[in-house]
């Protein structure tokens, strides 16, 4: 039987994140320049979102430029920002077919003009759109995002519109770039890193995490479903004893 028919799909996780990671190492060991893994990757977001979207799950969160990341090459940042605006344009068609709906969390605001613009355009485009949330994490730090969901929260106090005491933790998670969203019950690394890097961190706290050796562009549905398929092997206590949540 394939992973696929092994799924569950009364218990799917309704938000699944994930850290693609290995590009680089993927072209190297072919020979190749850096760039090429990432062309590569772009393969793989496209089988892994066709994938999620045909299960029914709801978000989708990739991790696709850290903020840390600008201090690549200057080769290597330029040719990812251009990858992103001509996928866009590649893609913009199929997400519409598949009822995909494009979301962004990060300082958009230190991308490249055309490529906020563009990013921006097909968030717009696909607004309209039920199936899938697919969101990118774009020049994304999960601590910037603390920062940023605390000074938002002091700006309310010091307006009066909120008292400190009225902050609590559903009002802060509310003020982060995820608002609105349910947190991750599934993190999946590639590449055989063993860390988080920045993203994510308050989101995360029960999330399931996932570690494979395989390289992002090596990674396709096959291994999104097995993922899933360990996930619902797992027992989620939630600081209970398996007994209380059986
Ligand atoms: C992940 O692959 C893609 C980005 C961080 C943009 P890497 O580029 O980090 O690949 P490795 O980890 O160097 O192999
Ligand atoms: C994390 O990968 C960022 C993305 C996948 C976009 P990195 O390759 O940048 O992370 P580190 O440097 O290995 O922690
Ligand atoms: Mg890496």
């Amino acid at each position: 039987m394939s992973y696929k028919d092994q799924i569950d799909l009364q218990k799917l996780p309704r938000h699944i994140a994930v850290i693609m990671d290995g590009n680089g190492r993927w072209a190297k060991g072919k020979g190749k320049l850096r760039v090429f893994g990432h062309h590569n990757g772009v393969l793989s977001v496209r089988d892994v979102v066709e994938a999620a979207g045909e299960l029914g799950v709801e978000y989708l969160t990739l991790y696709t430029f850290s903020a840390e990341n600008w201090n690549r090459p200057k080769l290597e940042v330029t040719a990812i920002m251009e990858l992103l605006i001509s996928t866009l344009n590649k893609e913009i068609a199929k997400l519409m077919n598949n009822n995909v709906r494009l979301n962004a969390i990060g300082d958009l605001s230190k991308l490249p003009g055309k490529c906020h613009r563009e990013l921006l355009a097909a968030i717009e485009k696909t607004s309209v759109n039920t199936g899938l949330v697919l969101t990118l994490a774009l020049s994304y730090s999960s601590r910037d995002e603390i920062v940023h969901a605390a000074q938002q929260l002091a700006a309310k106090v010091q307006s009066g519109e909120l008292q400190p005491q009225d902050i609590n933790e559903q009002l802060f998670e509310d003020n982060l770039y995820t608002g609105g969203m349910p947190n991750p019950e599934l993190l999946i690394r590639t590449s055989g890193e063993y860390r988080i890097s920045n993203y994510l961190l308050w989101q995360i706290a029960y999330a399931e995490l996932y570690f494979t050796q395989k390289l992002w562009p090596d990674f396709r549905r096959e291994d999104l479903f097995e993922a899933i398929l360990d996930y619902q092997k797992r027992e989620r206590r939630f600081g209970k004893t398996s007994e209380q949540v059986n």
